[in-house]
């Protein structure tokens, strides 16, 4: 049985789509996803539980358990293709030795790269268990351990006083939850580069828009400073 829970990312999904740059209130392109049949498999599950009258109230507080203490699913998994996420760090001028987080780090391709390429100090943060262990076995096997690592959390929950450079890849509401607390943790100077949304509310000082990243998507870059 399933306890993993997916909510409005697993709708989102599944409006596959061409990108173009992005707006206040745009909608989330993503690919035909199986978060879904998770979904549907966790409901029959419950069910089950329930039909079958066995312990209801341990199923109860499970189900509880799962849907209610989880944290906020902000955003559902799209990778950033690699060839964007270099254009990310450009644009975010990450230099060696610099800190940065990837709110929702995913495969850890982000943090990945800027460890390696950019030899930055570099943090990501994802609740979804198997990408945060996957990409905690990537940045291991790549040997990359003392310059790159992943939290397995809430990225609504971290300290980010210490980031140089922050990447984002939410979705607009996201990004308007997120706002309060960047603008309370960020020192002055801190860059953020967030891929395809926008900050409501934050004029960005440079937006890039790639017309094709060789896979027929486009996508808008925003680069914020505080
Ligand atoms: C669009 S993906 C971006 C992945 C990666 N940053 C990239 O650009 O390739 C968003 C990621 O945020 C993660 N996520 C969503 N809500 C989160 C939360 N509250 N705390 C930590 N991670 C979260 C998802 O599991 C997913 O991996």
């Amino acid at each position: 049985m399933f306890f993993r829970v997916y909510d409005e990312g697993a709708v989102l999904c599944s409006r596959a789509g061409r990108s173009r740059p992005a707006a206040a209130g745009a909608r989330w392109r993503g690919p035909h996803g199986t978060p879904g049949r998770e979904v549907h498999l966790l409901v029959r599950g419950i069910g089950l539980l329930k039909r079958l009258a066995i312990l209801p109230i341990v199923g109860t507080l499970l189900a509880g358990a799962a849907l209610g203490q989880a944290a906020e699913k902000l955003a559902p998994y799209y990778p950033t293709p690699e060839k964007i996420v270099e254009q990310m760090l450009k644009l975010g001028e990450l230099k060696p030795g610099e800190k940065m987080f990837d709110l929702g780090s995913g495969d850890g391709r982000i943090v990945i790269m800027a460890a390696k390429k950019f030899r930055a100090d570099a943090t990501g943060v994802e609740f979804d268990e198997d990408l945060w262990r996957q990409s905690e076995n990537r940045i291991e096997s790549l040997g990359l351990e003392s310059r790159a690592r992943i939290i397995h959390g809430d990225l609504m929950k971290q300290d980010y006083r210490s980031a140089d450079l922050l990447t984002v890849y939410l979705l607009p509401g996201s990004n308007d939850k997120l706002r309060p607390l960047l603008e309370k943790q960020l020192k002055k100077g801190a860059r953020i580069v967030a891929h395809d949304f926008e900050f409501a509310g934050w004029t960005p000082e440079t937006t890039k828009y790639i017309e094709d990243d060789g896979q027929g998507r486009s996508h808008t870059l925003y680069l914020y400073r505080r």
